[in-house]
């Protein structure tokens, strides 16, 4: 594959979460991925879901391939140079860990590697699988990219999840808008220790706060607030209430966060989907229904979103391995 000249990146990088497992991201990043090729995108599907990778099983590829493990063991120069077709037009794919289960360990600057790299791979979209959880791991993938997606399914608990991933994910991402070591580092966990919820304070409170010191500070909180601009979707929909829980995930995300989230779409719970696994190929390759049509309806929405560049964050601190102190919702 060509590489873009480095001044000019002309690829979406978008980060695929959940705060719960089983929730339908693979399933999402290849369905969304397909759905995007057949719109006429190029599009790179990347398992970052390292010890869990599975996204060539959805895709009917043989899990033997070099992919980022192979780049973590550095068996590989070069992101690009695994990069690898599939058996759609215009639909690569960026194997996970398949011949390095589980001895992968990811340094920090292993991960800003592959952060950087990314941008410089020739497509439209690049759709990165990540596993669920906040692990510190999975956040750093999510941050930098200001329009990253979040996956639920509708019930209490994932939707939950889903709020402190995007809590944390946020807490880490104003963290690293600061240098390690920082006076404005102390400030802001001692922020999120407390009670954030039903406080009345939002982020902005944070920037206000921020602002005291230094009013450039606070506009720096107040600029990744107005960039990060993730979305939701609820997967595996039953009922028509299920879908009144993006809007409500949205008003609280607004209320207390600050932030603005995207209700991307509703997807409902199909019996066809875990046959299309078995099957080894993509649902909407075989499918028009209500599913596609929904699937075809965010591919339409993320297409109208003006593209943010990345968000700029500090780099090469060690102490931030162990940093996850946003805590769970309440
Ligand atoms: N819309 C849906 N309807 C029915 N089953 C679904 C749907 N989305 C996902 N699934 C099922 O949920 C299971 C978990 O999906 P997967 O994409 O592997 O989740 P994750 O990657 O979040 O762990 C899969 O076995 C899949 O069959
Ligand atoms: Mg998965």
């Amino acid at each position: 594959m060509l590489r873009n000249a480095d001044t000019f990146f002309m690829n979406r990088i978008i980060p695929i979460a959940s705060g719960k497992g089983g929730v339908g991201k693979s399933f999402l990043t290849v369905n969304l991925g397909v759905t995007l090729a057949r719109m006429g995108k190029t599009v790179i599907l990347v398992d970052l879901d390292l010890g869990g990778s599975n996204l060539h099983t959805f895709l009917g590829i043989k899990n033997s391939r070099a992919g980022i493990g192979t780049y973590l063991n550095k068996q590989a120069d070069s992101l690009e140079s695994l990069v690898i077709p599939t058996s759609v037009d215009r639909l690569y794919f960026l194997p996970g860990d398949g011949l390095y289960t589980s001895a992968v360990q990811q340094h920090y600057f292993q991960k800003m590697k592959i952060i950087k790299e990314l941008p410089h791979l020739v497509a439209d979209y690049i759709l990165l699988d990540l596993g669920a959880g906040t692990n510190h791991n999975i956040l750093d993938y999510f941050i930098p990219f200001p329009q990253g997606i979040i996956v639920t399914v509708p019930e209490t608990t994932a939707i939950l999840n889903a709020y402190s991933f995007l809590k944390s994910a946020l807490a880490r991402s104003v963290y690293r808008q600061f240098p390690p070591r920082s006076e404005e580092r102390v400030l802001i966990q001692e922020f999120f220790r407390q009670r954030l919820e039903g406080s009345g304070t939002s982020l902005f409170t944070l920037a206000d706060k921020l602002s005291e010191h230094n009013q450039d500070q606070g506009k720096a909180v107040r600029n990744l607030l107005e960039t990060f601009y993730p979305g939701v979707i609820i997967n595996m929909g039953r009922s028509v209430s299920d879908r009144d829980l993006g809007k409500n995930l949205r008003i609280i995300c607004r209320k207390n966060l600050g932030i603005s989230l995207q209700y991307l779409g509703y997807l409902e719970w199909m019996p066809g989907v875990s046959r299309s696994i078995t099957g080894r190929s993509p649902y909407c390759l075989d499918h028009q229904d209500q599913l596609s049509s929904a699937l075809e309806g965010v591919c339409r929405r993320l297409e109208k979103i003006v593209p943010e560049k990345s968000i700029p964050l500090f780099e090469g601190d060690e102490d931030l391995d162990n940093l996850n102190w946003a805590g769970p919702a309440r």
